[in-house]
């Protein structure tokens, strides 16, 4: 067995102590929290001149290559000047799994009060200590390090973060700078959006207009360049907002990205949101007119030339086992009437739509395959059939993941319930305008991904969990870097960390400090400390005339959004932020229903209030009618009620629909209006008092 060994000279330097704590602070500062953590005695004082770091052990561990870019990247690490030469004070020790113990990615490290020594059976390990350090001295600005004990290893293989670089082009600057703090979180999968109907964002040679044409819009805001019509325009056209990634760019991130143990897994969509790549190339549309369709014609063969020919291009810039497919969201309609897609499906013998998409999937799937790849896909992949090694991405809830495990396909979970960053972290009112809903730091990491069904067996399909940010309403790089941190970290920790070692309480505290530490460096992270939290409403109970009595739905409310069913306007809960907190009820028509109240009762105020949150169609009615009635079947009007609220506010709006009368009656009937076909209502209670 050969050994190797060699030294860097680092210093770091120790200057001022930051006030976000001192080289006392308890380990448990940092993100995500470790396996294993034993405080010892003591301090370990960095010295005046600043770390050394010695690299040693067996060639089985790491190859010279592996060695040589960490080595790379010790040295790249923000340093003071150079130290004299003296006895290492951080060693590395690279051991064989065998030898050591440590699975790949895992580390020992043992803080003593004359030197630090890692050890850790490959260069990700050692990476990931190097993490652990960083944070331990707040980025290398204390000077004194609790002596400890650590033993870490991942929970999870995949823990990933997902990019929107479709809806608004971010740049490779900012794209590397997240990679750092990914880094920072011991994350390893940078899920790139590249392609959706908002623009094409990868150079590629065999189709030049994707690049020319579907990258550029002249809107730059989401709702102006819907309401316009969502069209594309020339490259250099004056205004043209957008752009792309050159493959050069790709694999400067790329290196970047494996440099720190990320793995950077691109996007290519399939068969929906392809609308851009149908406005440049509409003979790949069922209706081969541009602005027709959104989805891929799998009828027509120049469709698979299409997808092969980028992915050919995509897997020379992207080297990683995994490419993503997309498959979410297609409408599928025009394949119902296209001859070729029916002739597709009468001579592959496929059932309905579902199956052709299946078919496509099948297809990609085979091609990615032979090219030694894998293919990833959201859930709707599973429709019509599930392609043979495809891994699932379970993001409209847990049950598809659920379904690919119980056949035996690899998932990685993120659920929109607590994994999409898209929606608002704290009060809506004070924040920047998003795609609606409320997804706070604590129900993020309340998320488990292990759910009470699965089997050990069943946890070896369960690769991980993702952090998604959707970026409709993320135009600037500092809200998206607003709405990633510190809520990513509670995803770090639960792809990383054992689920027995996590509490919201503590993990709060040290997000705090992390926070305050990726501001120092820059990124515009949430400040905690600001955080107001749920709509104060929900957080109580408000018992009235009405509560508990049964409500009558002349016309029921959508499956989708009951809220906890008939009871719900009377149970004397309020909802919060979000229409989908499972308080509000939703209906996607006009509203009448009547309240018992079970006898007659003086009543002086009657109220019901509706929330407004356009960017997800929901919007006020147009006028609510109240009437009352003794006998249930001739009722008297109390009020009518318009709508006094703007219709193209973006901001999340409440009113409170309200009577104050002077009747006595048994039931109260609320009557509300809906804007339009298509537009939502959403209500929490009816008050009467
Ligand atoms: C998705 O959010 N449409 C995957
Ligand atoms: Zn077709």
């Amino acid at each position: 067995m050969k050994y190797f060994s060699f030294f860097l000279f680092l210093a770091l330097l120790s200057s001022t102590m930051s006030a976000a704590g001192t080289g006392n602070d308890s380990f448990c500062n940092i993100i995500p929290v470790p396996e294993h953590y034993e405080h010892l005695d003591g301090s370990f004082i960095i010295p005046e001149c600043g770390l050394t770091f010695r690299i040693s052990g067996s060639e089985q561990a790491a190859s010279s290559d592996e060695l040589e870019s960490f080595a790379d990247y010790l040295k790249k690490l923000p340093m003071g000047e150079a130290g004299s030469r003296k006895k290492a004070s951080v060693e590395f020790r690279f051991m064989t799994a065998r030898q050591s113990g440590l699975r790949e990615e895992s580390y020992r490290m043992k803080v003593s009060q004359d030197r630090i020594v890692v050890e850790a059976s490959s260069v990700s390990g050692a990476f990931y200590a190097v993490q652990t350090l960083a944070q331990m001295t707040y980025l290398w600005k204390l000077h004194e390090i609790s002596c400890c004990m650590i033993e870490d290893s991942p929970r999870f293989s995949y823990r990933g973060m997902h990019m929107d670089v479709s809806r608004h082009f971010r740049s490779k600057e900012f794209i590397m700078k997240q990679i750092d703090a990914m880094a920072l979180m011991k994350m390893n999968r940078l899920h790139l959006h590249l392609t959706d109907g908002a623009g094409w964002r990868m150079e590629v040679e065999s189709y030049p207009r994707l690049t020319e044409f579907a990258a550029w819009r002249l809107q730059r805001k989401w709702s102006d360049w819907v309401s316009s019509g969502s069209e594309y325009c020339e490259k250099g056209t004056p205004g043209a907002y957008g752009g792309y990634y050159t493959k050069a760019d790709l694999k400067e991130i790329v290196s970047y990205a494996e440099a720190r143990h990320i793995d950077v897994i691109p996007e290519i969509e399939m068969p929906g949101h392809s609308e851009e790549v149908l406005a440049a190339y509409p003979e790949l549309s069922c209706s081969g007119r541009p602005y027709a369709d959104s989805d891929f014609c799998p009828g027509k063969e120049e469709t698979f030339r299409f997808i092969e020919d980028v992915l050919t291009e995509v897997m020379e810039v992207f080297p990683g086992e995994y490419i993503h497919i997309g498959g979410d969201e297609a409408g599928k309609n025009s394949w119902k009437t296209c001859p070729d897609c029916i002739a597709r499906m009468e001579r592959e013998g496929l059932e309905g739509v579902d199956e052709l998409q299946s078919y496509l999937v099948h297809r990609v799937e085979e091609f990615v395959n032979s090219k030694g790849r894998r293919i990833i896909g959201w859930d709707e992949i599973l429709q019509g059939g599930l392609a043979p090694n495809a891994t699932v991405m379970s993001w409209r809830g847990t049950e598809g993941g659920l379904q690919a495990i119980s056949s035996g396909h690899d998932v990685i979970m993120t659920p929109v319930s607590h994994c999409y960053l898209d929606y608002t972290q704290d009060a809506p009112f004070r924040e920047p305008v998003s795609m609606g809903g409320y997804l706070p730091l604590e129900k993020v990491y309340s998320y488990e991904p292990r759910e009470s069904s699965m089997s050990d067996e069943d946890m070896k399909h369960l690769l991980g969990v993702q952090a998604n940010l959707w970026a409709e309403w993320v135009k600037e790089d500092s809200h998206a870097e607003y709405m990633y941190y510190p809520r990513s970290a509670a995803i770090a920790e639960i792809g990383w960390s054992r689920p027995e070692n996590r509490n919201y309480e503590e993990f709060r505290a040290r997000a705090g400090r992390f926070t305050a530490l990726l501001r120092e460096m820059g990124y515009n992270a949430f400040d905690l400390s600001e955080e107001y939290g749920n709509r104060r409403e929900s957080l109580d109970t408000l018992v009235h005339l009405a509560s508990g009595c049964p409500v009558d739905y002349k016309i029921l409310y959508a499956p989708n959004y009951p809220g906890t069913g008939d009871s719900t306007l009377t149970d004397s809960f309020f909802g919060g932020w979000s229409y989908g907190d499972g308080r509000w009820q939703g209906f996607r028509s006009d509203i009448d229903m009547v309240v018992d109240l079970k006898k007659n009762t003086p009543i002086r105020y009657i109220g019901v209030t509706f929330m407004q949150q356009t960017q997800a169609w929901v919007h006020m009615p147009v006028i609510v009618r109240i009437s009352v009635s003794e006998d249930g079947i001739s009722f008297v009007p109390v009020a009518e009620v318009p709508n006094d609220v703007p219709g193209d506010c973006e901001r999340l709006l409440f009113k409170t629909f309200q009577a104050v009368c002077n009747v006595k009656a048994r039931y109260v009937r609320i009557q509300a209006e809906n804007l339009r076909e298509e537009t939502w209502l959403f209500t929490d209670e009816i008050v009467v008092n």
